[in-house]
């Protein structure tokens, strides 16, 4: 591959998740929504279970932590994060609590060259896609998993063997749009109710009657019934 095209994709790669970690959690609801993370999380599960807790693993373009804090919660404690992105990283510290996490900010064919250690597990989850080579940094990759290693892939975009009929299809297909709206829905009325929030607070500058603290009047006289509700609701 030209340098040229691959330093391209990396850029772009930091560019685009610059702009979107703040908000990653909250937008990739095709990978973070309830049953995918079921999903995930069994299929982990699985792939783990021969595996010794002290085990050295490696998760390849960590992210925000989707699948580091699941190897976390399972018992891991030599684990090594890598991605492209610090902004991804900053978010990561803050979703995963564990003082023995080891994180660097390195595209992964860079941190392979400077690093000699070998892999129990290696995870890569919705990252070989964003890779400029795929291909050449898998074999590298494969080259540092133990003999009784194994990798662990998962979230890529594929066309799928679909053989469920076609309104399973369609069914599912609703299930998860209406998953993703619900998704969608809680973030809105979070926000609106945050907005809210602030508009009872800024009412004694109106001079209008407000109560910044302590408990409501049993009778709401001076609040009225809907800046009640507020209250309850925030
Ligand atoms: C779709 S996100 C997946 C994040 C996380 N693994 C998850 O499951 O939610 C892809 C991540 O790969 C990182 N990434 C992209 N190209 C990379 C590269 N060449 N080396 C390391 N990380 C990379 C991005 O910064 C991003 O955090």
């Amino acid at each position: 591959m030209q340098e040229e095209l691959r330093k391209k994709i990396l850029t772009a790669n930091i560019d685009l998740h610059q702009l979107e970690a703040r908000y990653y959690d909250i937008i990739h609801c095709e990978n973070l929504n309830s049953h995918e993370q079921r999903r995930l999380r069994a299929s982990l599960r699985a792939c783990i279970a021969s595996l010794d807790r002290s085990a050295r693993c490696l998760d390849v373009g960590a992210g925000t932590g989707n699948i580091t804090s699941k190897l976390v919660e399972m018992g891991f404690e030599n684990i090594t994060c890598v991605d492209i992105s610090a902004e991804m990283l900053e978010v990561l510290r803050r979703n995963v609590a564990s003082p023995t996490l080891r994180i660097v900010c390195s595209d992964i064919d860079s941190f392979l060259e400077g690093d000699d250690d070998t892999y129990r597990l290696v995870t890569m989850g919705g990252v070989v896609h964003h890779l400029p080579d795929p291909q050449r940094s898998l074999r590298r990759i494969f080259e540092r998993i133990d003999r009784e290693g194994v990798l662990f892939i998962t979230q890529e975009p594929t066309k799928g063997h679909n053989r469920r009929g076609a309104f399973a299809h369609v069914l599912a297909e609703g299930v998860k749009k209406v998953e993703y709206g619900c998704y969608v829905a809680r973030y809105l009325i979070y926000i609106v109710l945050g907005k809210l929030k602030y508009l009872v607070r800024g009412l004694h500058l109106l001079g209008l009657p407000h109560r910044p603290e302590g408990p409501l009047p049993r009778d709401g006289t001076s609040l009225g019934p809907r800046s009640r509700l507020y209250y309850s609701l925030l």
